[in-house]
């Protein structure tokens, strides 16, 4: 059993085994991270043969505060107003990488920017304090399937990759951070996630924020990939009713009597309890082995702008 309690005493044996080399899983207020030393090109690499994944993405570099964000990239005036707000928090920020800046290659994708996170959880934040380094951490899930939210996911599906797995609880936001580049002139999201597109644009102080969808010549997000979110079952979305042999992922008061394998994202309609839900009902769901499942509107508005990006691409 690789879980092991957050205690103080875990977090520092976390913490040497990435400055090891090794892998930890790491709670964050969005999803578990699978993090590494983002300094060391190995360890980087051995991230991506865990996850699995298809291509070498960039990742997000996670940092204990604003002061080591500066010393990798350069936030410049967008950045400083956004991370002003929302940091530490469930944001980050594409950036143009510092000269001489130690995260390896591999991590960045070769490029020349970096995506930055300060993470707000208090595990996260006590990790990366003990390791001194950026820590590269995609979400701790096997490539395709749905991001973790419980240390118990991470076992699932990475249990035997990792040297640990630091419990702290379900998380919180239950969605991934917003990916917002500021290396142009204006703001561009690049993944809808914990922090909604109207708060970006009101931090901003400009009436709305561009997404890139995956256009062709834009920087593109993997969070993009359209398959990126899939359970196994299909997902038949802003479903009005419920067929015979589907499970109900239900959302709000009005919901249709049914008696089959069902879970209300929200009874009282809220789309921040709705995101923190989202992925372990999926989970959930998905395993009673169902063919498909319904899913009832959720309103595109706040949060549910990245609860419906999820939905359609588990949804393709
Ligand atoms: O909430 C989160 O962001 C979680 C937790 C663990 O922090 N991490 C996460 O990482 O979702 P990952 O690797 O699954 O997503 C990283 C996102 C991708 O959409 C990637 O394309 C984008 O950040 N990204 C990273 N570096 C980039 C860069 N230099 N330019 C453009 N996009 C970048
Ligand atoms: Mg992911």
């Amino acid at each position: 059993m690789a879980i092991v309690e957050a205690t103080a005493g875990a977090i520092a044996a976390a913490a040497q085994a990435l400055r090891q080399g090794e892998l930890v899983a790491f709670p964050t207020e969005t999803v578990y991270g699978l993090g590494a030393d983002a300094t060391n090109g190995r360890a980087v690499a051995a991230i991506f043969t865990a996850k699995g994944r298809p291509r070498f993405n960039p990742l997000i570099a996670h940092v204990p505060d604003v002061a080591a964000v500066e010393r990798l990239g350069r936030l410049g005036e967008l950045g400083r107003k956004l991370s002003a707000a929302f940091w530490p928090g469930p944001l980050s920020l594409v950036m143009a990488k510092r000269e001489g800046c130690p995260v390896s290659d591999l991590a960045t994708a070769g490029l020349d920017t970096i995506a930055l996170r300060v993470p707000s959880h208090p595990v996260a934040q006590a990790l990366l304090r003990a390791v001194g380094r950026p820590v590269a951490a995609p979400s701790a899930n096997r490539s395709g399937h749905v991001s973790p939210t419980t240390a118990a996911h991470v076992e699932a599906d990475l249990g035997a990759h990792v040297a640990m797995i630091l419990d702290g609880g379900p998380t919180s936001v239950g969605l991934e951070s917003t990916v917002v580049d500021v290396t142009g002139d204006e703001a561009v999201i690049l993944r809808v996630g914990g922090v909604s597109r109207e708060a970006i644009a009101r931090a901003l102080g400009v009436s709305t924020v561009a997404r890139a969808e995956g256009e062709p010549g834009k920087p593109s997000s993997p969070g993009m990939l359209a398959r990126h979110y899939a359970p196994a079952a299909k997902l038949r979305i802003n479903a009005r009713e419920v067929k015979a042999g589907e499970a109900l992922l239900a959302f709000g008061a009005n919901v249709p009597e049914y008696s089959g394998p069902m879970v209300n994202l929200s009874p009282s309609g809220d789309l921040i309890e709705a995101a923190a839900n989202l992925f372990a009902a999926l989970r959930t769901l998905d395993s009673s082995g169902v063919a498909a499942i319904a899913v009832m509107p959720i309103p595109n508005e706040s949060l549910g702008e990245a609860i419906n990006d999820r939905l359609r691409r588990g949804a393709k």
